[in-house]
């Protein structure tokens, strides 16, 4: 899992998150078409309407057509890169990028003074769009299947309910971003899993250079606060994951949290 990581990390064509591999011929051009959408969104001016689904093959599938089914010639293949309005794609990650920094004000909230100082990270920023989105993925799809976990560990009702409306935008965040990259909405189909700890510390883990004093990620939460700490690793990675990635991409400041 360990390699699975790295390989996103890194842009490769290995991303093994469910098995699919990128054709060298389709990232090759994924690649030229990145660094096109960088440029169009530097020069937001001519950019288009947000939420734009742009046609691979102008003139025949629009939006709209998009609700009646694209024509297959026009679908891109499993593993190729959607197509979207660059504008459209920035605005995403921004967005994600806020949520990011909001859950870890909501959680550091939460805990009070019981909240785990922020780690210090290591590897965060991306060389590439393409390791961006890819390693976007992984986060995501791991915070969805970190939150079920927890979810199966809380005991507090209302803790309950607030980590589940962190859950569903997570959620939203990785279908956002397995459509994007042109893998189905959800990985496991109709009905989500979650992961086991050491999945998820084995994926964190890499990104980690220091604690700095914080409780062992490892250690098997004894309460509803050990879960929120263990969640606020997550959402710590995740919002220096963007913060440093979503303005060097798309441009744009950093949030703060708290
Ligand atoms: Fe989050
Ligand atoms: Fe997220």
């Amino acid at each position: 899992m360990i390699n699975r990581w790295r390989s996103a990390r890194e842009g490769s064509e290995e991303d093994t998150e469910d098995g699919a591999r990128q054709d060298p011929r389709s990232a090759a051009l994924d690649l030229s078409r990145r660094k096109l959408l960088q440029r169009s969104v530097a020069v937001a001016a001519v950019a288009a309407p947000a939420g734009v689904l742009v046609a691979r093959n102008l003139g025949q599938a629009t939006a709209a057509h998009a609700g009646a089914g694209i024509a297959a010639a026009a679908r891109p293949s499993l593993g190729e890169r959607a197509s979207l309005a660059p504008l459209a794609v920035a605005q995403a990650f921004q967005q994600i990028q806020q949520h990011e920094n909001d859950h870890v004000t909501f959680i550091k909230g939460a805990l009070g003074s019981k909240a785990r100082p922020k780690p210090t990270f290591k590897g965060i920023e991306q060389p590439s769009m393409a390791a961006f989105e890819n390693t976007s993925r992984v986060l995501e799809n791991t915070g969805v299947g970190a939150y079920l976990l927890g979810a199966s560990i809380i005991k507090d009702k209302n803790i309950l309910l607030k980590a589940a409306t962190i859950l569903t935008v997570e959620a939203r965040h990785a279908g956002w971003i397995n459509v994007l990259l042109n893998q189905p909405i959800s990985p496991f189909g109709s009905f989500d899993q979650q992961l086991s700890q050491a999945e998820v510390v084995n994926r964190a883990s890499p990104f980690i250079a220091s604690l700095n004093g914080g409780p062992d990620p490892s250690a098997a939460p004894q309460n509803d606060n050990d879960v929120l700490n263990f969640a606020l690793l997550l959402e710590f990675l995740e919002a220096e994951f963007y913060n440093v990635n979503v303005p060097k991409f798309f441009g744009g400041g950093t949030p703060g949290n708290g």
